[in-house]
Formats: structure tokens, C-alpha cells, sequence
């Protein structure tokens, strides 16, 4: 039994390397091939896909997936869901979260890939249970990261407590691409002694080494690497679906895939990605290697927002100095994986920290929330004289933080009636508000020339 493999070409490959922009007409124009290719699984949706189909292509998101999955027969798809936030940036009501997850799977989805970034299990637990009852496969994936608690025998307990969750698998997911050759071959070792289920390898290519990491976890044992097809592969993204492939045929590893369907699919991505390259959308920059996030332990996508948001204020000279802070920060913020929404929390933090010339001068909203407890529970607990200069004596939430959120789902239908024709409508209205408006109303009414400027409230 080889090797299976994820194809993330359709939602991480043009996320990592172009913005999320590539079309539906696009995506569909390979789904045939990938589909006889003999994958485990596409991947093709999640935040950031659903994000640019509404802001930039203006085109439907549950649409697209409808016509993905009318033309993949053999194949699962699926899609990432960041827990009680669903695709967003915030807590949402049960009863939300649990419609989600049923017009997910009714509109094409088979395995739904739950996180928290804080892996704080109380945020999972409603899309894994919502998973189950309406028929879905349900993987929860490990946010990984490195740090004093963040120790192989944490992951460890952390997969113990996800199996008895009742999940069908689990995804070590390295957003950051910092999971080391030797250590992915020790945490997927002790992984696969400790649990029963399958267990699948997220990585990207950003420091250069995730292909000597993916080659030690198939040794000890891994059951699933996510790759992209080669012209959407490597850099910022995943390593590439065909090195995977003919590196492993003829071993116990083969995955099996069809090479004559994988060239088909990539002669098409490489035009596909050519056009981006040339509109400018795909830098080049996000096509080598970066080991400084090695050194710094920060993801990609958070050094390229570190450098812009410190462009933009004209203080590109203290790079370096945001650089050295962001450990800092993290530490005092008890560790949080920089995965999305911490990394630029953390990351706007260090900013403030160092153009301020004084640590916690300046505090965003958002760190203030996570330091209440609105994030959920920390992984170590947060620095107190740190916690005490930015909310004082304020109490701290300890119970779960979605528990206080009353059901939405018929409020945000009552919201948005004019706008929606479905409940899929209403779902997207209530993770993009503003966007959704814009992109509904233009939708509802083709011809007009419509100047939107309704008030969200
Ligand atoms: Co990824």
C-alpha cells in the first residue's frame, strides 16, 4: 500500500503563489484529468478561495463548487474549515457553524480538514460533531509549531484527545513550512504508534526543505502528503505532486498516480500560471526559497505583510529589530502558532513594539480580545505583567468561547432578506458582510451599474 496524495493545486498551490486568483473556468479546465489521476483527494476550498471568489471574480463560491463536482466523479474534495470561525476571522454561533458544514457537504464537499489555531479543542468541537452527523469525513488537523511547549509529546496527546474526538484522520499542519527532516520523522513515528488513524502531512516549500521532510515522514510511515502539481508547486507552496511520484514509483511508497493524466493537468496549469507571472499577480520572489523563516520561525505570508506594513510607514530599517520582536511577542502571548488570525495579530504587535519605542504602548483590538480569553486558552499561559498593562484586572473567559454566542442562523436570514436566494446566500452574507452585500447585490441584478454603499451594521 503506497504513499496517497492530496492535490492542493486548486485551493493552497494559487493561494501560496498567485492570491487565490485562479477562475472557476480555470479550475475546471483540469478536473477531468486530476480526477483520473488517482489522488485521494482535491483540495479546493476554504477561506481564502470562498474570500476571492466574492471579492475579486466576482463569481459564487458554492456555484463553483457545484461544477467541480459535477465533473469529478472518482475523486473526494475538501476543503479546509478553520473551526468555530468557519471561513472567518471570528466566533460563530453552533448553529452556524453546523449549517456550514451541511451545505458544504451538500454542495460537493467529502472531507472537511478542521483546525483552531490555537488548537484549542473546544473550538473544533462543533464542526467535528456537525461533520460526523451529516455524513462528511472529518479530519482535524495539529497547528504546528515550534516552542517550548509545543514538544512532540504535546502533539502526542493533543492527536490522543482528536481520536477520541471521533475524527477519521489527522493532518499535521506546518502553515510555516518549519518542521524539520528529523523531527517530522519523530512526531510521525510517535504519532503512528499512539493512535489508530491515518495520519497526513501539510507542508509548504518556503524555507527550502519540505521535501527532505515529507521524504523522513513517508519513512516512518505517513499515510498522505498533500502536493501540488509542478507549475504550482514549490516556493511558498507545497512540493510538487510529480517529484512525489516518479521519486517513489517502484517502491513500497508508489502512490500510483497516472503520470500521463498528471502531464495533461500540468501543461494546462503551466499556461494558467504563465498568465499570472505576466499580469504580475505571481512574483517570482514567492518562487525561491526563504530560510530565514527557519531563522525566525515566522511564516512566509507574515514576512512579506511585516515588510509591507513597515514600507508603508516608511521604516523599512527596522526590518530586522520587528523581526527579533516577534518571538518576543509570542512568548508573552503564551505561544500561539503564527497561523492565521495570530500571525498578523502578533506580527502588527511587534510593529507597534518597536516603531513605538515602547513594548505595549500600543495594543490592537484584537490581542486585547485574545488576552480576555475571546480566542480561546492560550497553549502556555500568557506573560501577567504584559497581560496586566493591557487589560488590567479584567476578568478572563474560561469557558468556551462560542458558548455565550446565541444562534445566528435565522438572524442573519432576517438581516439579509432582500439580498438572498438561498441558505447558502445567507452563509455567505454572514462570513463576509460588507463583500457579500456588494457581491450579491451586483449578482441580483446584472445589468444595472450599481454604486453600493449599503450600511452594514
Ligand atoms: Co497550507
Amino acid at each position: 500500500m503506497g504513499v496517497k496524495i492530496v492535490e492542493t493545486s486548486l485551493r493552497d498551490g494559487h493561494q501560496s503563489l498567485f492570491a487565490t486568483r485562479m477562475t472557476t473556468e480555470e479550475i475546471l479546465s483540469v478536473v477531468e484529468e486530476l480526477d483520473n489521476a488517482g489522488y485521494y483527494a482535491l483540495e479546493v476550498w476554504g477561506g481564502a478561495t470562498f474570500d476571492s471568489c466574492i471579492s475579486f471574480l466576482n463569481e459564487d463560491p458554492w456555484e463553483r463548487l457545484r461544477l467541480i463536482k459535477s465533473k469529478c466523479k472518482n475523486t473526494k474534495l475538501q476543503m479546509l474549515f478553520r473551526g468555530q470561525n468557519i471561513l472567518g476571522y471570528r466566533h460563530y454561533a453552533d448553529d452556524v457553524v453546523d449549517k456550514f458544514v451541511e451545505l458544504s457537504l451538500k454542495n460537493g464537499i467529502d472531507v472537511i480538514r478542521i483546525f483552531d489555531a490555537l488548537n484549542d479543542v473546544r473550538n473544533l468541537r462543533q464542526a467535528v460533531e456537525s461533520t460526523k452527523r451529516h455524513g462528511g469525513e472529518c479530519q482535524i488537523a495539529l497547528s504546528y509549531t515550534t516552542s517550548p511547549i509545543h514538544t512532540v509529546d504535546y502533539y502526542v496527546n493533543l492527536a490522543k484527545e482528536i481520536e477520541q474526538m471521533g475524527a477519521d484522520s489527522i493532518c499535521i499542519k506546518d502553515m510555516a513550512g518549519v518542521l524539520l527532516p528529523k523531527d517530522a520523522y519523530e512526531l510521525v513515528s510517535r504519532l503512528k504508534a499512539a493512535v489508530k488513524l491515518p495520519i497526513e502531512l501539510h507542508g509548504h516549500c518556503t524555507g527550502g526543505i519540505m521535501e527532505m521532510t515529507y521524504r523522513k515522514a513517508i519513512e516512518a510511515g505517513i499515510d498522505i502528503i498533500d502536493t501540488a502539481l509542478s507549475p504550482l508547486s514549490g516556493g511558498t507552496s507545497q512540493p510538487s505532486t510529480e517529484a512525489f511520484q516518479y521519486s517513489l514509483e517502484g517502491t513500497e511508497y508508489d502512490p500510483g498516480l497516472d503520470v500521463k493524466a498528471l502531464n495533461r493537468a500540468a501543461e494546462k496549469l503551466t499556461k494558467i500560471k504563465d498568465k499570472y507571472l505576466s499580469n504580475g499577480l505571481l512574483n517570482p520572489k514567492a518562487l525561491s526559497y526563504n530560510p530565514n523563516i527557519l531563522k525566525y520561525q515566522v511564516p512566509g505570508g507574515m514576512l512579506s505583510n511585516l515588510m509591507n506594513q513597515l514600507k508603508d510607514q516608511g521604516a523599512m530599517d527596522k526590518y530586522e529589530a520587528v523581526l527579533n520582536e516577534v518571538p518576543k511577542v509570542r512568548k508573552d502571548m503564551g505561544y500561539p502558532p503564527l497561523v492565521t488570525p495570530l500571525s498578523q495579530m502578533v506580527g502588527t504587535q511587534a510593529v507597534m513594539n518597536v516603531l513605538t519605542g515602547e513594548r505595549y504602548k500600543m495594543v490592537p483590538k484584537e490581542i486585547k480580545e485574545y488576552l480576555h480569553g475571546f480566542y480561546g486558552k492560550s497553549p502556555a499561559p500568557v506573560n501577567e505583567e504584559v497581560k496586566k498593562k493591557i487589560i488590567g484586572d479584567d476578568e478572563v473567559i474560561t469557558y468556551r468561547p462560542a458558548d455565550k454566542i446565541n444562534p445566528q442562523f435565522e438572524e442573519f436570514k432576517e438581516k439579509y432578506k432582500d439580498l438572498i436566494r438561498s441558505d447558502e446566500d445567507v452563509l455567505t452574507c454572514a462570513l463576509f458582510e460588507a463583500k457579500a452585500v456588494k457581491f450579491l447585490t451586483k449578482r441580483n441584478n446584472p445589468n444595472e451599474i450599481v454604486e453600493v454603499n449599503l450600511i452594514v451594521g
